[in-house]
């Protein structure tokens, strides 16, 4: 194998950099049945490959290569800030601009019923002012309301725990934003996601 450098090691999956690609390769579980954890690393990279390239038509994302491995997805690697590191230390004008486009990206995801599925600050990069969605691993097709709805929470209790400065004035920018591609569907979005809150089942 070549030499190449590791990016990332998360739960499920290592991140490599090779070159100009990124490959996202599942580890497997040795707590499970090996034929069974074969069975799922395929059917999960499987869909996370999809996924993404459905993404990668409505928005910026890295479109994965057509390939028949089961385990990895080899994709394009976006060399930016990742905003978990960067978006604190950027102007609150930035800050807030960054945060209206990504309620636009967001709603053009949910337009077109894709879920993220994992929205917090570690899945976004920054390049050349652009914003770039990665990480689509517990993404899904067909959203509800509802879907989309917990969505946006998961992303507004990641701005509140990692971000909590201008939190509040940061997660208003996402909504406008939000709002200006559907804007009735968004209102019942974002009822929805009041619903989310005052259940309080989501919160962790
Ligand atoms: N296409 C990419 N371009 C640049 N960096 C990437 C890319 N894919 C993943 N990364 C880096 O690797 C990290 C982990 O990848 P991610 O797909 O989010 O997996 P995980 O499920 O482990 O969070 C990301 O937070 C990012 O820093
Ligand atoms: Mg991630």
């Amino acid at each position: 194998m070549k030499k190449m450098k590791q990016l990332s090691s998360g739960a499920e999956a290592i991140i490599y950099l090779d070159g100009k690609k990124v490959i996202k390769s599942r580890i497997p579980k040795t707590y499970r049945i090996p034929e069974l954890d074969k069975r799922i690393i395929r059917q999960r990279t499987k869909s996370e490959r999809k996924i993404l390239t459905k993404a990668s038509q409505i928005i910026n994302a890295p479109k994965p290569e057509e390939s028949k491995d089961e385990d990895k997805i080899i994709m394009p690697y976006i060399e930016g800030d990742k905003l978990s590191q960067k978006l604190d230390f950027y102007s609150q004008k930035k800050q807030e601009q960054i945060m209206f486009n990504l309620g636009k990206t967001i709603a053009k995801l949910h337009k077109q019923h894709i879920i993220h599925g994992d929205l917090t600050t570690s899945n976004i990069i920054l390049k050349d002012n652009k914003i770039f969605m990665i990480d689509f691993g517990l993404g899904f097709q067909n959203g509800k309301h509802e879907d989309k709805g917990v969505d946006i929470h998961l992303l507004k209790q990641a701005l509140e725990a990692k971000h909590f400065k201008h939190w509040e004035l940061l997660f208003k920018q996402f909504e406008k934003g939000y709002r200006s591609i559907q804007p009735l569907e968004a209102e019942k979005v974002f009822e929805k996601m009041k619903a989310i809150e005052k259940r309080g089942r989501y919160r962790h």
